[in-house]
């Protein structure tokens, strides 16, 4: 192979995910393309543009689609500088709905009640991931840098490297790193698929510490974090281990604050007066969604004065509905919704407004402008972007963010008022310390939160990860997009 260092002002970065920047949906024959909700596809689709990468990923439709179809989605991918992977129907049932979604992802989360994974849905998910690494190697270049992110496929990796060993790799995990992975008898498999990468990724040094903890526990591999990260692979190739926060564009994010179509629906959510509670989650169990209405309730409760008042709105947008879990939460969350308004609602004043489904750039800019309390409660998540973009929206240097402090970004925006949401309790204790904190308070909490974003924004990160792969992102900007 080409020594990489020799062709590396030519060499692309190949992004590698299961998700890309767009969602294609096909209705009645006719492709559909979405921005894709979620924090990897938001947080990468800026540095995608920046690097004029190539997107390796899955389209979101299944394979089987007549072959005119097959092409119109290519081309279109293409548009957006995006390569399809097919997978087949029963594919994404074993592979991402089941296996990804339905083990991994609560097992990543350290929940213990999914069930057993089923070795049909592992091989499944050995197969995808390596049609993956068979793609990238075909369409790799020598010098090109390999950037596979996240939990379906953390195979990837190690079966990349079996094909093209001339490749720099670097895997990046958007989830937490758990406690535990005693419950997944695939983790051998699944550790050693990821240290096939050059260089691996974690939002928070915590995490980056458990998976050394999980190589040496599991593998019996030494991992030596304290002195800057990594070890030998088998090979003795070394594997570098790192924390890198991912973020957001933070100037983006301020600059549409100002922007007159979000001034005014700011104004159009805050007319009804009274404060005002918000919440915008993927509907997903990590997020804690049922916890957070039932300290609304209990605040309800305890405070009677907010009762005609106080609102909570709160925006789910739908998130893998096919797989059971997801669909228990959505009729639990709905219920719960039901119940606070069946209790307290007024002709005149409903406390939590509901809305399952997506909203465009504007709306979303204007829900952060608009909240007096920002309700970030997940009971465990990787980062949590939703909680930068609200810090990184408030140029007012108003709004208080509540944020649970199992969230990754809990270890950067210390300023938030930091809570457990398994404890109602305290969780409500919160939303009402929020609404009592004083004027000066606020600004000055707020101005610690956007000090740290605005220094850490989604490009300060990206640059960190590009460099520990040997890529420059500067150096792409100057070829420009797509080359
Ligand atoms: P997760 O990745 O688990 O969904 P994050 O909070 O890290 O959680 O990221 C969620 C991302 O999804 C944010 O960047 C947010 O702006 C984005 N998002 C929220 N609502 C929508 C929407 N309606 N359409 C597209 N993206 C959305
Ligand atoms: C999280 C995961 C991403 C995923 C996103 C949306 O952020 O870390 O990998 O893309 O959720 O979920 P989806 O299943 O729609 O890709």
């Amino acid at each position: 192979p080409l020594d990489a260092r020799r062709v590396a002002p030519a060499s692309r970065v190949l992004i590698v995910s299961n998700r890309l920047p767009s969602t294609v949906r096909v209705d009645e024959g006719r492709v559909q393309l979405t921005p894709s909700a979620g924090g990897l596809a938001t947080g990468l689709r800026g540095v995608h543009d920046a690097a004029g990468s190539t997107w390796i990923g899955w389209s979101g439709a299944p394979a089987e689609l007549p072959s005119a179809t097959r092409r119109e989605i290519a081309l279109r991918l293409a548009e957006v500088d995006a390569l399809g992977v097919p997978i087949h129907g029963p594919e994404i049932a074993g592979f991402y709905q089941r296996f990804a979604n339905g083990v991994l992802w609560p097992v990543l989360h350290d929940r213990d009640d999914h069930p057993d994974p089923d070795p049909d849905d592992w091989a499944t998910y050995r197969a995808v991931n390596a049609r993956f690494a068979a793609v990238v190697a075909e369409e790799a270049r020598p010098g090109d840098r390999v950037w596979v992110h996240d939990y379906h496929l953390m195979l990837v990796p190690r079966l990349l490297r079996a094909r093209r060993p001339d490749l720099r790799t670097g895997f990046f995990l958007h989830t937490p790193f758990p406690d535990s992975m005693a419950s997944l008898p695939q983790r051998r498999t699944l550790l050693d698929g990821i240290l096939g990468a050059d260089v691996v990724g974690f939002h928070t040094p915590a995490y980056a510490a458990r998976f050394g903890d999980a190589v040496r526990a599991t593998l019996g591999r030494d991992v030596e974090l304290a002195s800057g990260a990594g070890f030998a692979d088998d090979d003795g190739r070394a594997v570098s281990v790192h924390a890198c926060p991912m973020s957001v564009d933070a100037a983006g994010f301020a600059a549409r604050a100002t922007d007159p179509r979000v001034i005014r629906r700011v104004q159009e959510l805050r007319a009804a007066g009274g404060p005002l509670f918000v919440g915008v989650d993927r509907l997903d169990h990590t997020k804690g969604i049922p916890e957070r209405l039932a300290a609304f309730e209990r605040l309800l409760d305890e405070r009677p004065e907010l009762r005609g008042r106080a609102r909570l709105l709160q925006l789910a947008v739908p998130s893998r509905e096919d797989v059971p879990a997801y669909r228990e939460l959505r009729a639990r969350v709905e219920a719960l919704v039901a119940r606070v308004n069946r209790r307290f609602a007024t002709l005149a004043w409903q406390p939590v407004t509901y809305v399952y489904g997506s909203v465009d750039e504007v709306e979303l800019s204007a829900m952060y402008c608009a909240a007096d309390v920002m309700l970030v409660t997940p009971l465990r998540d990787g980062m949590n972007l939703v909680a930068k973009e609200f810090v990184a929206s408030r140029i007012d240097e108003k709004g208080v963010l509540v944020l649970g402090e199992h969230a990754g970004a809990a270890a950067e925006l210390r300023a938030a008022l930091l809570v457990d949401p398994r404890d109602a309790g305290e969780l409500s204790r919160a939303y009402a310390r929020a609404l009592d904190m004083s004027p000066a308070e606020r600004r000055v909490r707020m101005r610690r939160l956007r000090a740290r974003v605005d220094a850490h924004d989604v490009r300060r990160w990206a640059d960190e990860c590009l460099a520990l792969l040997g890529a420059d992102l500067q150096a792409s900007e100057r070829r420009g997009p797509g080359r």
